[in-house]
């Protein structure tokens, strides 16, 4: 039979779980289905759920009577056989197991939800001088790496709504090490998230520079790290090719006009910058640079293509 899943479904011989397993965005509506269909034969059907923090609810309706039960949150339904979640959030994680009892006798099904937030990514220099990297509100906990090696110090912290927030703290094992760079790793990432720090003495951050990695031929999107508000009037791209070309896109946010004499696969959506079948010639430093009414304000994303058919292992 088949099994209509709104996201991602790994058997379990290959994710190793004994379920098969879901995974569905924060505030989405998921729907899981049992994997029978009882057609007439269906008496009572039950869906027994087991969240991550151990505690278990059931709706049941039984088909004699139509009684139903529900002791899950408001906002989990039945619909005909399937079980609906709406704005599924992070404490819905767990197992839901669909418990169908018919003439012919009972069937379960389990699945496995998981349920992803993206995290947001910081680099700074903490009030003791260390650059610390925090992934905040991230589901499941993202991985922090260093590059070069260092002494690091990583903690994990469940926030409220049961996202995870993971901090690590770099120290240099040597004394010439002038810039470090935080490497987070999270399913919700398309790309490895870099970012880069210069660590001159314990001084303020001189620049903050992030960069990309992507496969040539993958579309990319690069986002301005900061948001410019309501009040925007002019926002650019200037991009400084590795060979020292220089091109441009803008868009005039008071009528619409757009200028791009760079490379006809790339064009502004709001205020990021998608590249279609990223070329390794499309390597190089892409600055946005928007005009609001508060003044100009730049940052930098380097890009990095990789032109290699096979993944490296992950750092
Ligand atoms: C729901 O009902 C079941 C069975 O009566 C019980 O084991 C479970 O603890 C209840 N769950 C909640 C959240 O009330
Ligand atoms: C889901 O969220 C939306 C917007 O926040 C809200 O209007 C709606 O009532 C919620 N639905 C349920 C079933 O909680
Ligand atoms: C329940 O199943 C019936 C018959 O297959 C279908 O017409 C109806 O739309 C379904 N209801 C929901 C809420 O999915
Ligand atoms: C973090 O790394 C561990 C071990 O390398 C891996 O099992 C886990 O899935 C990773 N988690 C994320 C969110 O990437
Ligand atoms: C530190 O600098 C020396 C001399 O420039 C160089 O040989 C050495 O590899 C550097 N060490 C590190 C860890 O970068
Ligand atoms: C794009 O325009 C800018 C300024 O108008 C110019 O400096 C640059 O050389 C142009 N690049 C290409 C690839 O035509
Ligand atoms: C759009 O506005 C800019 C300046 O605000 C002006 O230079 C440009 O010519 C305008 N373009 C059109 C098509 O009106
Ligand atoms: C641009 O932003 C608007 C409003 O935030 C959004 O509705 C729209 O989908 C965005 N367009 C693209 C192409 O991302
Ligand atoms: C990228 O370009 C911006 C603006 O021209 C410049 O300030 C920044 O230093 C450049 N970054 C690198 C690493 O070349």
């Amino acid at each position: 039979m088949e099994m209509h899943l709104p996201a991602l479904v790994c058997l379990a011989f290959i994710c190793g779980n004994a379920e098969p397993s879901v995974r569905v965005w924060a505030g989405s509506s998921t729907v899981l289905r049992c994997r029978q269909d009882p057609g007439d034969s269906l008496l009572m059907l039950i869906w027994k759920v087991q969240l991550l923090d151990n505690s278990r609810c059931i709706l049941s309706v039984s088909r004699e009577n139509l009684a139903n039960y529900n002791n899950c949150s408001e906002r989990v339904r039945q619909e005909n056989t399937s079980l609906r979640i709406e704005n599924t959030t992070v404490t819905d994680q767990g197992t839901y197991t669909c418990e169908l009892v018919t003439y012919l006798g009972t069937f379960f099904t389990s699945v496995l939800l998981e349920v992803l937030v993206q995290p947001s990514v910081t680099l700074e220099l903490n009030k003791l001088g260390v650059p610390e990297c925090r992934a905040h509100g991230g589901n499941p906990a993202a991985n922090i790496s260093w590059i070069p090696e260092g002494s690091i110090s990583t903690n994990r912290a469940m926030e409220p709504d049961r996202s995870w927030t993971v901090s690590s703290t770099y120290t240099a094992t040597s004394s010439n090490v002038t810039q470090v760079t935080c490497i987070v790793s999270h399913p919700t990432f398309p790309q490895l998230h870099s970012t880069a720090i210069s660590t001159a003495g314990s001084q303020p951050p001189v620049s903050v520079t992030e960069s990309v990695r992507v496969w040539a031929g993958s579309s990319t999107v690069l986002r301005c790290r900061q948001d410019p508000g309501d009040q925007l009037v002019l926002l650019t791209w200037k991009v400084q090719l590795l060979d020292n070309s220089h091109c441009t896109l803008a868009l005039n946010w008071e009528n619409l006009t757009n200028r791009n004499n760079c490379s006809e696969r790339m064009r502004q959506e709001n205020t990021s910058l998608r590249i279609e079948n990223t070329a390794v010639t499309d390597q190089g430093n892409y600055t946005c640079q928007f005009v609001n009414t508060l003044g100009t304000f730049f940052t930098s994303v380097l890009l990095e293509v990789l032109g290699v058919v096979f993944r490296t292992p992950q750092r």
